[in-house]
């Protein structure tokens, strides 16, 4: 039997300062501990994610947030045995944050260190929670991320489309801002789309025109905007408005991920996979609505549907710890004067994504 071997993941690129300790093990691998410190109310205010803001507080979070997570673990830095930290994509103070902190451990104690692309952490999750056999087909939707991928190994993916401009969960959270509802938007639209009729206001399915898997939202948003503005009354909207353009709103996202799906499956089936899996990460996926739909999308097509645990959907650095157990199983090791990329695309052939997310610019 070959000793377990524990990697330290470290996340920061976005509002979240995660710490987490993965072993490994047969068949994937065991999460000691997983600790996630979000910076929800610091941005409040602001009405988006401040990167200045972001930067400083994880440089001011990393070391106790690691801390907990070695003491939930149950281990010290001694009995860790490679270091793997979110080298990008995300706002670059906190990128720069995480792996100089990463680096700082790896240089004391002398260990090996991985640079893991934010984006292969989510799409790697499959395989730590389920073990899902590439290649596979993936779909992340958050308020930073949008796109469709083939995952055909540990250091390979395919993009087949994404969005050309906002990322659904940025959609969800400009749409309850303009009815006048909470932060984060997602859950609050889905709480108002719950009594509302999706058939009241027919907003566009952008890009169904269009060949390919290709998303774009902020028509939408525009949409929206117009709608609430044609319902109000002397400055005030009914609830029932409320309700009808949330889930009108809902529908048109859900209508359009699913249609996009079933085309992304269909490039997927033709290379015949054996173990056909579709997976769903990131917080849009918390949607009961979508996920339902990516559900009987799948079954549809006679394909298994994977969507983890909500905490192992959103940020978090167990999932870097896990990518970073894949890589160095392949042999990857990175030197300590590796860069924080805050724009690093999964394909690197597929070429830019337009727009800028909540995490700057996108993949
Ligand atoms: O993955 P995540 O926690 O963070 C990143 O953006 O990386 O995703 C957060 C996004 C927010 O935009 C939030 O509004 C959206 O996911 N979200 C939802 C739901 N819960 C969270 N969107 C739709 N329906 C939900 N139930
Ligand atoms: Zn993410």
């Amino acid at each position: 039997m070959t000793a377990p071997f524990r990697i330290l993941g470290i996340e920061s690129t976005c509002d979240d300062t995660a710490a987490a300790v993965v072993q490994s093990g047969a068949p994937g691998a065991r999460i000691l501990s997983s600790v996630v410190v979000g910076q929800d109310s610091l941005h409040a205010a602001f009405g988006g994610v401040v990167p200045e803001i972001a930067a400083r507080a994880h440089s001011e979070r990393l070391e106790d947030v690691t801390r907990r997570a070695l003491d939930e673990a149950g281990v010290g830095l001694d009995r860790i045995d490679a270091v793997a930290v979110s080298a990008g994509p995300g706002l670059i103070g906190g990128v720069l944050s995480g792996v100089m902190f990463a680096k700082g451990i790896a240089a004391g104690r002398d260990l090996p260190i991985l640079g893991v692309n934010h984006l292969a952490g989510h799409a790697l999750t499959p395989r730590l929670t389920d073990d899902a056999a590439f290649p596979y087909l993936m779909l992340l939707i958050s308020g930073g991320h949008c796109q469709f991928l083939i995952a055909e190994d540990a250091d390979r993916f395919r993009r087949l489309g994404g969005t050309i401009d906002d990322a659904p969960g940025e959609a969800f959270d400009k749409t309850a801002r303009i009815l006048g509802l909470g932060q984060p938007g997602g859950p609050a639209i889905e709480a108002a789309a719950g009594d509302g009729d999706p058939a009241a206001h027919r907003f566009p399915r952008p890009l169904l025109d269009r060949e390919g898997c290709d998303l774009s939202f902020s028509g939408l948003k525009t949409a929206v905007l117009r709608a609430r503005d044609q319902a109000m009354v002397e400055g005030t909207l009914a609830r029932r408005d409320v309700s009808d353009i949330a889930a009108s709103f809902q529908a048109a996202v859900t209508e359009t991920l699913l249609e996009k799906s079933r085309r992304a499956l269909a490039a997927y089936m033709a290379l015949s996979p054996a173990d056909p899996v579709f997976a769903v990460a990131g917080g849009v996926a918390a949607n009961k609505a979508i996920r339902a739909g990516l559900e009987t999308v799948s079954a549809d097509a006679g394909v298994r549907f994977i969507a983890p645990p909500l905490a192992l959907c959103t940020d978090n650095a167990a999932m870097i710890g896990w990518a970073g157990l894949e890589l160095h199983r392949r042999g990857h090791r990175d030197t300590l004067d590796f860069a924080a990329r805050p724009r690093w695309p999964l394909d690197a052939t597929a070429g830019g994504m337009l727009g800028s997310g909540k995490k700057g610019p996108k993949a």
